[in-house]
Parts: structure tokens; sequence; C-alpha cells
């Protein structure tokens, strides 16, 4: 059954305070129902059809991406922008596309302003993502920064690598960019990667400033936070 991922309504990106609790679930490792869950979406179609407001935003997407011409980074579940400005700062060359479905989050008008190179685009990742493998749009990086983690053994499947959805994200390959502050969603997220041919690595993330908010907000309570960084998807010389 496919369930929605909803939102989390919280105020922590514009006031990151240090007063987040750890996640806490009866969860020690890797969900054991994971493995099967991604082998039944492996032989099932998911054909939840596509809403229209994500069509429209796909296709302003589209028009994005013809227009600027170079390399991809798709940056989903953005919030309220941050890290885009960042990514689309670190890489000039390339487009960013930040997406979320929160309206409220995309329009706090965060400063400074984005780079030419960025755009924030209102959408629910589920469709967004199918509509982009079929389209075979091949990001160069993919970065899932903080997703809502859905701590509850009963949770797995809003967990976008328990989701229906999760298959497309794969075929959108590129360089996935996974952070948290809850290690077991990034052991289960490379787990579910390896059962594709992914190989990950987790490390803590780098000692550098916050990319986001959420990730501004942990390290001021005094949490770890991890990062999932996949490996570079095979050079097609290499098989020659
Ligand atoms: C915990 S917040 C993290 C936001 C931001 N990456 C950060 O670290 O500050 C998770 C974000 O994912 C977005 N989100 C969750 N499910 C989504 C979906 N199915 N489609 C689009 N956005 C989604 C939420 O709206 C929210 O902004």
């Amino acid at each position: 059954m496919t369930k929605t991922l909803s939102i989390d309504t919280s105020s922590t990106d514009t006031h990151p305070e240090g007063n987040s609790r750890p996640v806490t679930s009866s969860q020690s490792d890797v969900h054991p129902g994971l493995a099967a869950l991604l082998q039944r979406y492996r032989d099932a179609v998911f054909n939840k059809p596509v809403a229209d407001f994500n069509q429209l935003a796909f296709d302003r997407a589209s028009e994005y991406l013809c227009a600027h011409g170079g390399p991809l980074i798709l940056d989903s579940g953005c919030g309220v922008g941050d890290s885009t400005r960042v990514i689309a700062r670190n890489y000039p060359d390339h487009l960013v596309l930040g997406l979320d479905r929160s309206e409220d989050r995309l329009s706090r008008q965060r400063q400074p302003p984005l780079p030419d190179n960025a755009h924030l685009i209102r959408t629910d990742l589920v469709d967004f993502w199918r509509l982009a493998a079929a389209a075979e749009w091949k990001p160069e990086h993919h970065f899932l920064l903080y997703p809502n983690p859905y701590p509850k053994p009963q949770q797995l499947q809003r967990r976008f690598h328990g989701h229906p959805v999760f298959p497309h994200f794969v075929t959108l390959g590129g360089t996935i960019h996974c952070r948290s502050n809850w290690l077991i969603y990034l052991k289960e997220l490379a787990s579910a990667l390896a059962l594709y041919g992914v190989d990950s690595q987790i490390t803590p993330v780098p000692n550098e400033p916050a990319m986001t908010p959420f990730e501004q907000k942990y390290r001021n309570s005094g949490q770890a936070v991890w990062q999932l960084l996949s490996a570079p998807p095979p050079d097609p010389g290499d098989a020659r």
C-alpha cells in the first residue's frame, strides 16, 4: 500500500535553537522487513496518478534544465533552500533545483538571494522523481538532507527507502548525499542501495558550517550527525 509522506511543520528552519531531542525508536538496527519490501517494489509497477501540480512543477523544471543546458544537481526536501544556495555556489556551472512540497518553507525569502543557477520548486518528490526518472534525467549529484526519519518501525514505508518510489530514486542515479541525525536511517538507505548494486559509505558530517537549518539545530543540541555518500556511478569508459 502506498503511504503519503507527511510534512514536518515545525518552525525549526527559522529558529534552529539547541533544544532538539535525539531520535528515539524501538528499532535498534536496520528494519528486518526492509529487504522483502524492496523486493516487492522491484517486482511491482508503481502507477499512482501524477498530481497536476507536480506535472506542472516538472514541466517548469524541464524548462530550466533546457535553458541551462549544463549538468544538474537535485536538492530533494530542501526546506527553506539554504542548502540549495550553498550547493549552487559550490557548483557554479551546474543547475541546482531545490525541491520541497512545503509552500510555507519555500516562500520564506531567506537571504542572501539564490544565485542564478538555482531554483526552488514546490513539488511532491513521489511524483517528481518518477517523472524525472521516466524522462531519463541524470543528475550528477542528488542531495537528500535530513529527511523526516519516521522512526517507529510501523512507519518504515514512510521513509524514502521504504516507499514504492525508491526504485525511481535509484534510477535517477548520481552521487547521493544524504544526511541524518538518526544513524539507522542511513544504514537502512545504505542497505537499500546495496540491493541495487550501489555502494555507499557513512561518516560523520564534516565539521564545517551547517548546510541546513536542521543540521544547525542538531549541532546546537549536541547531537551527532552523519552523512551517507554513494560511490560515484561507474565511468562508462571503464567497461572497455
Ligand atoms: C526535516 S525537513 C529538512 C529540511 C532541510 N533539508 C533541512 O535540513 O533543513 C524535511 C523536508 O522534507 C520535505 N518533504 C518531506 N516529504 C516530502 C515529499 N514527499 N515531497 C517533497 N518534500 C517533502 C518537508 O516539507 C521538509 O521541508
